[in-house]
């Protein structure tokens, strides 16, 4: 329809094969012997910066430039790859949230009414990632939500709580465990019956993402809803320090665990008519999980109970599969997206990452939205990730099949644009090991080099960048930018995003002449890149969007 025309862009032509490569995790920093990016072999990515400032620059991934609450925020891939899809800036789930919790609204939502119900006679169950990292949930955001929930009436309170160290430091879990167990002290204190119920680490127990290994919700299903885990304990924070020192135990693979009574009963298995909310924001890792929770139909393990809950997440997590069908906090309304607005204009694209972030440039560049605008000019392909294996192990990952694809599409004359998410550099940044991010920054550099080759080929041009830092600076550090020593003098290893700002690059033979970046724009960032994409597709951005990053001299 008329609404979705895009104008022809008064330079630059159409036609031309657009490769859109996303490196996952790649920011800028100094260069130093914990910048995995500057140590590891990158060919193709350090000759671009040869570019710089017109073809080579760098643009803001972090704070309030997509969406989160504070400059504070690192950034994330969610909130990342929804504004370079989106080309325009959304209050994010966690500055949602925020904003309910602060005003009370999300307490008088229908959400919140719907599992309240529950609270003169069952349990309320609260379910998620207990830390402050921000990318996923908020521990503030939990402890606002379970003082508003006793407040109206919640008398028996139960939390099943997932392990972090990945959004924050490794060991931080403790920390945050005896914050929350204070809280829920002070509760029994006043005559709420709240505990800890169960727990274990979020990459071994329930946040999986995009359907990769559902054993790892099996086991959170088990722990949270039978109440059966293969370590009990009578506390929590005892539980994780014990658990923390097993074989390959840390905070994101803690192993799964339940808080029994003197009679070693489990203290808080969900059943039929209690109130289930899972606190996490964000989606990814939460559809699986809400899946099981949720349909009545479900096949991807045996649940053995299936119990009649009022459950309702913090956000609806699947506009299009309205899942859940409960929820406390509208979602952000990301709509008319560059990939809808493309497609209405005749565009083809060809998207493909491995599994872990498939969704990444499917599902969160089209604004929280799974499956395809339009068939006929669209493909998503998956490549299987390797599953039960922490990535340090594979750090090469499936960059080379990732590229080989790309590679292909390119060279198929079938699509518009190709796009691709290479995950290396991120996911095994977020292991911590320091030797692997460089094997695995290699591996990304080599597929982007094999995306590169292709484009020359077929006279196409490039656009490079990434959704957020990561492997780029691996240790914590103190005001004045040196390694942050802990307690006992160690350094802190940083497994989490970063602030940094990200590189994009433009080029390739099919580039116009007189492209550039553009030098007037004042603090660009990831959500200025869909309009400049659209430009080099030969169109013009629809006007509230945010600006493009490039111009064209003559
Ligand atoms: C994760 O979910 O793996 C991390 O919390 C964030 O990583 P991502 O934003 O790069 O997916
Ligand atoms: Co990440």
């Amino acid at each position: 329809s008329s609404a979705w025309k895009l104008d022809d862009h008064p330079k630059l032509p159409k036609g031309k094969t657009i490769a859109l490569i996303v490196l996952d995790g790649w920011g800028e920093s100094a260069p130093d012997e914990y910048n995995c990016i500057h140590n590891a072999p990158t060919p193709a990515m350090d000759a671009l910066k040869h570019g710089a400032p017109d073809t080579w620059t760098l643009i803001k991934a972090h704070g309030t430039a997509v969406g989160l609450p504070s400059e504070d925020d690192m950034g994330n891939s969610e909130v990342g790859h929804n504004a370079l899809g989106a080309g325009r800036i959304f209050a994010q789930g966690a500055k949602l949230c925020d904003l309910a919790l602060a005003s009370g609204k999300i307490f008088e939502g229908e959400g919140f009414k719907y599992v309240s119900e529950s609270f003169d006679t069952h349990t309320l169950h609260l379910v998620g990632l207990l830390s402050d990292g921000g990318v996923h949930s908020r521990i503030d955001q939990l402890q606002l939500l379970i003082k508003g929930s006793a407040e109206r009436g919640a008398k028996r309170i139960r939390v099943h709580i997932l392990t972090d160290g990945r959004d924050v430091l490794d060991g931080s879990s403790v920390g945050f465990v005896e914050t929350l167990e204070a809280d829920l002290v002070k509760l029994r204190e006043n005559g709420v019956d709240a505990q800890i119920a169960s727990g274990g680490g979020r990459m071994y127990v329930t946040l999986d993402r995009y359907e990769n290994d559902w054993e790892v919700v099996k086991r959170g299903w088990d722990a949270q809803v039978l109440g059966e885990a293969p370590h009990k304990f009578k506390n929590a924070v005892e539980a994780v320090k014990t658990l923390r020192k097993e074989p390959g135990a840390n905070d994101q693979y803690l192993p799964p665990f339940v808080i029994v009574d003197d009679s070693g009963k489990a203290v808080g298995p969900i059943v039929d008519g209690d109130a289930v909310v899972t606190f996490n924001f964000r989606a990814d890792r939460m559809v699986m999980h809400a899946k099981a929770l949720e349909y009545e139909d479900f096949d991807k393990f045996d649940r053995v109970r299936f119990p009649k809950i009022r459950y309702a997440g913090m956000l609806q997590y699947d506009g299009e599969l309205k899942l859940p069908n409960r929820y406390l906090v509208s979602p952000p309304e990301i709509d008319r997206t560059s990939g809808e607005y493309l497609t209405h204009n005749g565009v083809s694209t060809f998207a493909c990452s491995e599994t872990v972030k498939f969704g990444h440039v499917t599902f969160f560049w089209n604004g929280n939205r799974s499956g395809y605008f339009n068939e006929k000019l669209e493909e998503y392909v998956e490549i299987p990730s390797d599953s039960g294996i922490s990535f340090n192990a594979q750090p090469k990952m499936k960059a080379l099949e990732i590229g080989e694809k790309a590679r292909d599409a390119i060279l198929s004359g079938k699509f518009d644009q190709v796009r691709v998410n290479i995950p290396n550099s991120d996911m095994v940044g977020h292991t911590g090991d320091i030797e692997a991010t460089v094997v695995a920054c290699e591996a990304a550099d080599l597929a982007v080099k094999m995306i590169f080759d292709a484009i020359e080929q077929v006279k196409g041009i490039y656009v490079v960048t990434a959704d957020h830092g990561n492997a780029e600076d691996m240790v914590k550090r103190d005001k004045s930018g040196k390694p942050a020593l802990d307690k006992e003098g160690n350094l802190q290893i940083l497994t989490s995003h970063t602030l940094k700002p990200v590189p994009i690059a433009i080029g390739g033979p099919g580039l116009s002449k007189g492209v550039r970046f553009r030098k007037d724009l004042e603090t660009p960032g990831l959500a200025n890149v869909a309009a400049t994409v659209m430009n080099l597709h030969g169109f013009v951005a629809p006007d509230d969007y945010e600006p493009t990053l490039i111009e064209v001299v003559e």
